[in-house]
């Protein structure tokens, strides 16, 4: 059956050189991943603080593999070099897929995917890692919507083999495939799925994190006691509230309050100490402090 709206298209693209715009914890992991596949990676950042976040970000992770076994120090240096840094979008004019992972704002990524439409070749690949926002209304800030996919990773990036692929009613199938190529290149397992906040993953995920949440703001247990409850019982490799803190308390609330307008399921209405954590800058593990402590 054809998609509603797509024009047909059968060419297979090669994808070799890959763009990832916004290096924070996703966007670095991101392009950590690529690279370690023998894809050359450009990382755009707003500016060259930005670029320093990202490269430290690409060290240490990598410094880790290594510590772990996963990389070796040939390998590791060979991932960083296939890496360069720029502040200009304009610097993705070669790329055959770009990954946008920026801040979850509709605003700020509709402006980039724009403005790499005009950038990029008319046949490369404009993927978003959105978590929640829509896809499609992302698409409509192109001229090519057809070539605009969900490409949504898990944190840890590099170690999470999950990618949900989102299309939406004007992906174009061929996209679609050579997105799903692209992945098996490098290593993950895709699921595809709809453009509906939350997808599958975290549809299903945030709900629970955000009860744990009410559970430790309402002391009805404490944060150790919620977390061995769940990694004990349940066998999960760490607690909701641990979770909260890698995903970042910023990231979680944007999504569970984007989930709540959509749905308006009152399992996603942020609990409110959520948004105090926020406001007094307690974001989890980037900013050394959220519900736990971080050296
Ligand atoms: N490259 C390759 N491998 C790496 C790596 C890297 N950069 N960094 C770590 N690893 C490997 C380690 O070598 C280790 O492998 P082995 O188990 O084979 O030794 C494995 O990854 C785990 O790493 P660590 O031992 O350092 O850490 P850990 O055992 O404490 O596990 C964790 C940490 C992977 C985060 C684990 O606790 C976990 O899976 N937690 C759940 C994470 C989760 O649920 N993520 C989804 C969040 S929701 C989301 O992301 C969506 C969204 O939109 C917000």
């Amino acid at each position: 059956a054809s998609t509603p709206g797509a024009t047909t298209e059968t060419t297979t693209r090669t994808v070799d050189q890959v763009g990832v715009v916004g290096l924070g914890t996703m966007g670095a992991g991101i392009a950590e991943v690529f690279a370690r596949h023998g894809f050359s990676v450009t990382g755009v950042e707003l500016d060259e603080d930005g670029v320093a976040r990202g490269r430290t970000h690409l060290e240490t992770s990598t410094a880790r593999a290594v510590e772990r076994g996963k990389l070796t120090e040939e390998e590791r240096a060979g991932l960083l070099g296939r890496i360069s840094f720029s502040t200009s979008l304009k610097d993705l004019a070669h790329a055959d897929l770009v990954v946008e992972a920026a801040v979850e704002s509709m605003a700020t990524k509709k402006a980039i995917l724009a403005e790499l439409d005009d950038v990029v070749a008319p046949e490369a690949v404009l993927a978003t890692n959105t978590s929640s926002l829509s896809v499609t209304e992302l698409s409509s800030a192109t001229r090519h919507p057809g070539r605009v996919v969900g490409m949504h990773f898990f944190n840890p990036a590099p170690v999470q083999k999950l990618v949900e692929v989102v299309r939406t009613v004007v992906t174009l199938p061929a996209v679609l495939d050579d997105v799903a190529a692209v992945l098996d290149r490098i290593g993950k397992s895709p699921v595809v799925c709809g453009d509906k906040a939350g997808f599958i993953a975290n549809a299903l995920l945030f709900g629970y994190l955000n009860h744990a949440v009410s559970m430790f703001e309402n002391r009805y247990a404490s944060r150790e006691d919620v977390d061995a409850a769940m990694r004990f019982g349940c066998g999960y490799p760490m607690g909701p509230l641990a979770l909260l803190d890698l995903i970042g308390l910023d990231t979680a609330y944007e999504i569970l309050d984007t989930m709540y307008k959509q749905g308006r399921d009152r399992l996603h209405a942020p609990a409110p100490i959520l948004k105090q954590m926020v406001t007094a800058g307690l974001l989890g593990r980037k900013s050394g402090r959220g519900f736990y402590t971080y050296e």
